[in-house]
């Protein structure tokens, strides 16, 4: 199971033992947490056996099926203590329970949520080789050569002590694309990067198909795995709100 301590209910079960334990108040007065499992389990965009070879159903089927719920499962037990965070969408609840570096007690489970549903994403069934288009060009820009920007992406992940995550975020300020690490759920939405691709660097990630050979790993990630498609509809999506040319309209 995966590293939270919350007892692993799923979501449905919590929801019935919680109805259940509830005294029997009008509905209109019980508190809208007894009610409502606030976040569900999203699935990967492929099959479990999908990404085979390069990450097993096995892999998936833990490191989704058991982790990644759990993790859900743990932020639904979190917000039912409290209605504060009712109806946030889940990139706001992680800007706001990262509280400027002093992390309320949601920050981590919301974050590693948010964290593997881009995570499973970033990844396609035939995917790795070369981007194309846009992001190549905002690469060969940015890194110099997308040759630059593999060994810099591949040097983060093996440099990264202990548990964290490894990213392709396009910078607001600077208007660049960057390779940046985060430890343990840090994710790039805290200081407003717009993230690209991302790589899940714990060893539960990597371990069952690869054990410690975490080189394998990243090479695979980066030759058979990695999205291009996600990071192109991504890149789009990020082009309305970072002017990575020059604005048709001056700034006045
Ligand atoms: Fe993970």
């Amino acid at each position: 199971m995966g590293s939270c301590i919350c007892n692993p209910l799923s979501a449905s079960r919590h929801l019935l033992l919680t109805e259940s334990n509830s005294p029997k108040l009008p509905h209109s007065k019980r508190r809208a947490s007894t009610v409502v499992a606030y976040y569900g389990l999203k699935t990967p965009p492929y099959k479990l056996d999908a990404l085979e070879p390069y990450m097993s159903k096995r892999t998936l089927e833990m490191h989704w099926g058991e982790h990644h719920r759990d993790y859900v499962e743990c932020l639904n037990k979190d917000l039912d203590k409290s209605d504060l965070f009712y109806g946030y969408p889940m990139d706001e609840l992680i800007k706001f329970t990262y509280n400027n570096g002093n992390p309320l007690p949601e920050f981590k489970n919301a974050a590693q949520v948010w964290n593997h549903d881009f995570f499973w994403e970033s990844m396609q069934p035939g995917g790795g080789d070369m981007p194309k288009f846009g992001v190549l060009e905002q690469i060969e820009k940015d890194f110099g050569s997308f040759t630059n920007f593999r060994e810099k992406f591949i040097e983060a992940a093996l440099t990264l002590f202990g548990s964290g995550w490894v990213w392709l975020v396009l910078k607001r300020e600077e208007r660049r694309l960057e390779v940046i690490k985060t430890s343990n759920a840090i994710s790039p939405l805290v200081w407003d990067d717009i993230p690209i691709i991302s790589l899940d660097m714990w060893e539960h990630a990597y371990y069952l198909d690869y054990k410690n050979d975490k080189a394998k790993y990243v090479n695979v990630f980066m030759n058979h795995l990695v999205s291009w498609n996600a990071a192109m509809s991504r890149m789009a999506r990020a082009e309305a709100f970072v002017n990575l040319g020059e604005p048709k309209i001056p700034v006045a």
